[in-house]
């Protein structure tokens, strides 16, 4: 997702310039059963292991990572992370804020686990409490989800992708991620799952290895784990090796927020074509010859189309300079 980041940096100036809202980015939110590997594939995608995670470890409470971008120097990550191990639940977040120049502005979402069946002094209605916290959080409409499944249960029975299905009825903003692959039965393979041939996802459904526990408990290094997912992909997966793994989802994701952004660009180009004329006519109210400097901001608009076009390869084909500024020529 790095790729992404001067690019947004630049759109953010020139939004900021013409007095516009910045862009809003979809926030990521991860939905899925407990140990299912959600915050396994957070920390995939932010490229750190700072989450709450492990067998034994269950997320309680919404955790809203908020990823800010600021300019080089070093990391630092602010923590408002008190993490609270009675068995009850809580809708109230957890904030925790990211600084650091490697990260996009982005909001992702690490959801308490769909539980059954109350345990310890868990309410009765716990099912209902974490369902109804889960549904506030992905029918956000500016929510993307990643519903996570692991690909050693019956993906058809997946409550992941059941509320998925609630907050999303038309898949627009549903990704399915399936998550350990390594550890279905020796014989059995998700090839069909991930073919989309058992359930179809719209926005595509993801295979993963996540690191095991034990590879928690060593220490892997997350760097070790995106090569050894990579060769067990090339491994099983010789077929669908290239468009499965960790890397492969945050490339995906990148180019849904690609797509969101480039929505946002018409009303952008709509703006600046109100203030250029606005600018025009008080120029000309001045009666004075002048340069004409209107186009600029047009330019830089275009500019980020056609560099955009270079710089994020595999999504271009997605994308058209005409796309972009309704017709780039048209906008001089
Ligand atoms: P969460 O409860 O959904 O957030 O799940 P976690 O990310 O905490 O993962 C639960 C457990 O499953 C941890 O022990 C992880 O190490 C393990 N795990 C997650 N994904 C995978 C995977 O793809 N393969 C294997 N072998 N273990 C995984
Ligand atoms: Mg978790
Ligand atoms: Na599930």
């Amino acid at each position: 997702m790095e790729t992404l980041i001067p690019i947004i940096n630049r759109l953010q100036e020139v939004f900021l310039t013409v007095g516009a809202e910045v862009i809003q980015l979809p926030q990521i939110v991860v939905v899925g059963c407990q140990s299912s590997g959600k915050s396994s594939v957070l920390e995939s995608l932010v490229g750190r292991d700072f989450l709450p995670r492990g067998s034994g470890i269950v997320t309680r409470r919404p955790l809203v990572l908020q990823l800010i971008n600021v300019p080089p120097m070093k990391d630092f990550i602010i923590f408002n992370l008190r993490v609270f191990l009675s068995q009850g639940i809580s809708p109230e977040p957890i904030y925790l804020k990211i600084f650091s120049p490697k990260v996009l502005n982005l909001t992702l979402v690490d959801l308490p686990g769909i539980t059954k069946v109350p345990v310890g002094d868990q309410p009765e209605d716990i099912e209902t409490q974490v369902q109804e916290m889960i549904l506030s959080f992905i029918g956000n409409p500016n929510s993307l989800i990643l519903a996570v499944s692991p690909a050693n249960s019956d993906l058809a029975t997946s409550d992941a992708l059941k509320l998925a299905r609630e907050a999303d009825p038309d898949g627009r903003r549903t990704l399915l991620v399936v998550s350990k692959l390594d550890l279905m039965d020796a014989g059995t393979d998700a090839l069909e799952v991930l073919l989309g041939r058992v359930i179809p996802v719209r926005l595509g459904i993801i295979g993963v290895v996540n690191r095991s526990q034990h590879d928690i408990n060593t220490q892997k290094s997350l760097e070790d784990s995106l090569k050894d997912e990579h060769a067990f992909l090339q491994r099983h997966y010789p077929s669908l090796a290239s468009r499965a793994g960790s890397r492969y989802l945050a490339k995906t994701l990148s180019r849904l927020l690609m797509h969101h952004i480039r929505d946002c660009l018409p009303e952008l180009k709509t703006r600046l074509t109100v203030l250029s004329a606005q600018y025009q006519a008080q120029l000309n109210g001045y009666g004075q010859p002048v340069e004409d400097y209107s186009a600029t901001l047009l330019q830089i608009v275009t500019k980020f189309a056609s560099d955009y076009c270079n710089t994020i390869d595999g999504t271009a084909r997605y994308i058209q300079t005409s796309e972009l500024c309704g017709g780039a020529r048209m906008c001089y």
